[in-house]
């Protein structure tokens, strides 16, 4: 089901992106000279559908409508997109299994409604979301009444 969020009532997201630097993570904003090895790492994490809304990222001009997370090294260890699948729409996202449980997504995702935000929309949607209860502790997101599959019903059969 998608999730509706009021982008002009969020938390700020300063909080959240300061909390992961304790870990040595920090978000960056890609950009074009970085769309392969976001895309790819998105594609071997999590499959070559969320590799492909990732590419979208990248596809609308800059900014990018992404942003990743980054271990003390530089590698990324998540990411969060925005305005890929349908504009509005957040995701998708994903943290490494090794950085879960640290504030990244939480990170990752107030930086992206906030993007979305000043990119001119009131309320943002969360696209297909598979988990209600994370979204909705962290900025209120609400079920939108028989959303599922919604828009993204008819989809060519990706094995
Ligand atoms: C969802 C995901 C991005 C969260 O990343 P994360 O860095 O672990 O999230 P955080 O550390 O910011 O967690 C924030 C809160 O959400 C909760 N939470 C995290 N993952 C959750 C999950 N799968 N289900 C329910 N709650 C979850 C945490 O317990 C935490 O609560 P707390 O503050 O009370 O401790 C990560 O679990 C992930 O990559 N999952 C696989 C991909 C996925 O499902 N993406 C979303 C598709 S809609």
């Amino acid at each position: 089901m998608d999730l509706l969020v009021k982008l002009y009532d969020l938390p700020p997201a300063e909080p959240a992106i300061e909390k992961i630097t304790e870990f040595g993570a920090r978000l960056h904003r890609p950009f074009g000279p970085e769309k392969a090895a976001v895309v790819d790492w998105v594609t071997e994490k999590f499959g070559a559908r969320w590799g492909s809304e990732a590419d979208m990222a990248f596809a609308g001009g800059n900014p990018v409508s992404a942003f990743t997370a980054l271990d003390p090294g530089d590698a990324i260890i998540g990411f969060a997109c925005y305005n890929t699948t349908f504009k509005g729409f957040f995701g998708p996202t994903g943290v490494d299994d090794g950085w879960r449980g640290k504030g990244i997504g939480t990170a990752l995702l107030l930086r992206s409604l906030h993007a979305l935000r000043e990119d001119g929309h009131a309320y943002g949607i969360i696209g297909f979301s598979a988990l209600d209860e994370f979204y909705e502790s962290i900025v209120g997101a609400i079920p939108i009444p028989d959303s599922d599959p919604g828009a993204y019903g008819g989809r060519i059969k990706i094995t």
